[in-house]
């Protein structure tokens, strides 16, 4: 490429310089029994769309539509007060209980039966939790018992009994949650959890050696405790461990905007500085085995907002983190996703935390309709184009400053190859907030050469949002004037946007 004015951001794609192959567990959300994620929205029986067993169809289509691949369950902070048994068998004689994690009553009607039927019917892999705040070894063993044995003993055969004859065979199961934080029911230090989820990894591998098993890592890349917990938990768990997990959440604070908007260097800082440790405890274990990463937490949350809405203790399903985003939270929702493929070597799995009305990319009324909110659109765009191998993207960005993080490029970006028809989607975000960031792909290690499509999510209001009276306000729209000359491919990137831009090449 030709010498270019300093106001252009550019890159090189070849194919021959990846990350890694892009596992579908990125594209994972969460259900959690809080607030009104369960129940009013996936889950409410007298709506118009329910379905038999009460999950509404009208957010069903939604789910399927956002790509979503595997869903973690049943917490979060309710897994560690979590009784797994009072959500299965007949409803009428299921008990109400205290959730003591969010100081709400839980009726027990959507449970693990529930929950599973919902898995068949939006084809999402389930992501079980067990319980090891108020429960530990013995109880997952009756978890796992109940949910993946054949049959012929007495946990397996409940399980036929309350109608699912066979197993439920879920692979991928997380050791406890949160155990760093002291705001968990059962918080322990590293040493005590490193040992426990030892023992439950242990004795899980003994029923079903193939598991899948992933360790709490921290709660945030903020914790006290954030590396030396994670050096320990895996001292402990290293050959009986897949995954360590990672939490994160990021919010605008008082309105610096430039900060928020490069929320994803600190996303990456974190992912490599957990890569780093697990790779020190493999060195020192003189190990072979590598430890993959879970991030199954991330999302924009506004943790610092008072809730709009009433709310008493030991409400049924009040209305609880039910934050509306805006395009800003969306073009920073979608940086995250880039930061998280940037990683796809060791991110292997994450959860978009969460699903349906709890800071999540949908939303319901409950009696009235489901809509997507602005976060919804990088999500499906991502999941539906962002598969197959991700490249390095080492991109030369004009930079802005933020008092958070210094100097950030005003470009964030990652390139995704289908190796079999050789197209390619470059998923983009331009952090300025006020000026166009010209932008120049050199394909010269890729064949891709037409634009199929560029989509933008931005808006003349930054503050733009979706809502029960206009669902329909923030939509994606084509950008104009992306071409390839010469195997360079030219875009403007409008202030404020996420964009993907999707390549082809020519089919034979
Ligand atoms: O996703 C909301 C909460 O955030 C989860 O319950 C908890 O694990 C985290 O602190």
């Amino acid at each position: 490429m030709s010498a270019q004015p300093d106001s252009s951001a550019r890159f090189v794609l070849d194919a021959a310089f990846g990350v890694g192959p892009v596992h579908p567990r990125l594209y994972g959300s969460f259900v959690e029994h809080l607030g009104r994620c369960v129940y009013t929205g996936v889950h409410e029986p007298d709506h118009a769309t329910a379905d038999a067993s009460g999950l509404r169809q009208d957010v069903l289509e939604l789910v399927r539509e956002l790509g979503v691949t595997t869903v973690r369950y049943p917490g979060g902070n309710f897994v560690s007060g979590y009784r797994w048994e009072d959500s299965v068998g007949p409803r009428e004689e299921r008990p109400t209980r205290l959730d003591l994690a969010w100081r709400t009553t839980e009726t027990n009607e959507f449970g693990l039966g529930e929950f599973m039927d919902f898995c068949a019917k939006t084809g999402v892999e389930p992501m079980m939790a067990v319980n090891l705040g108020t429960r530990g070894v013995e109880d997952a063993l009756r978890l796992l018992e109940y949910a993946n044995h054949p049959g012929g003993t007495e946990l397996s055969d409940r399980r036929a009994e309350h109608g699912a004859k066979e197993p439920y065979g879920i692979k991928m199961w997380c050791l406890g949650n949160e155990m760093d934080g002291p705001w968990q029911i059962g918080h322990k230090t590293a040493e005590e959890y490193g040992r426990l989820a030892a023992e439950t990894a242990r004795a899980m591998r003994m029923i079903e050696p193939g598991l899948e098993l992933v360790a709490c890592g921290s709660s945030s890349s903020a914790m006290e405790t954030f590396a030396a917990w994670e050096a320990t938990v895996l001292e402990a768990t290293y050959d009986l461990v897949d995954h360590i997990s990672l939490h994160t959440y990021y919010e605008e604070i008082d309105g610096d905007r430039d900060s928020f908007l490069a929320s994803a260097v600190d996303l990456e800082h974190f992912i490599e500085a957990v890569v780093a440790t697990c790779d020190h405890v493999g060195a020192r274990l003189r190990s072979k085995k590598r430890i993959n990463l879970s991030c199954d937490e991330w999302n924009v949350w506004y943790q610092r907002r008072p809730n709009p809405h009433q709310v008493e203790d030991w409400q049924v399903a009040p209305r609880l983190l039910e934050d509306i985003y805006t395009v800003t939270d969306a073009v920073v929702f979608g940086s995250l996703l880039i930061a998280l493929l940037r990683h796809a070597d060791r991110v292997t799995a994450a959860s978009l935390a969460q699903l349906v009305n709890v800071i999540a990319p949908i939303m319901t009324e409950p009696g009235g309709p489901a809509w997507r909110q602005t976060t919804f659109f990088p999500f499906a765009q991502a999941s539906r184009y962002g598969r197959g191998r991700v490249l390095q993207v080492q991109a030369d960005s004009p930079t802005y400053h933020t008092a958070k993080f210094g100097e950030v490029p005003l470009l964030h970006a990652t390139a995704v190859i289908d190796d079999e028809t050789g197209d390619v989607t470059v998923f983009a975000v331009n952090r300025g907030q006020t000026g166009t960031l010209p932008l120049e792909i050199d394909l010269r290690g890729v064949d891709a050469r037409t634009v199929e499509e560029h989509l933008v999510l931005s808006d003349a209001d930054p503050e733009a949002r979706n809502t029960l009276d206009r669902p329909d306000r923030v939509t994606p729209h084509p950008a104009q004037g992306t071409t390839v000359t010469d195997g360079v491919l030219r875009a403007e990137l409008e202030p404020l946007s996420r964009n993907m831009i999707r390549l082809s090449r020519p089919r034979d």
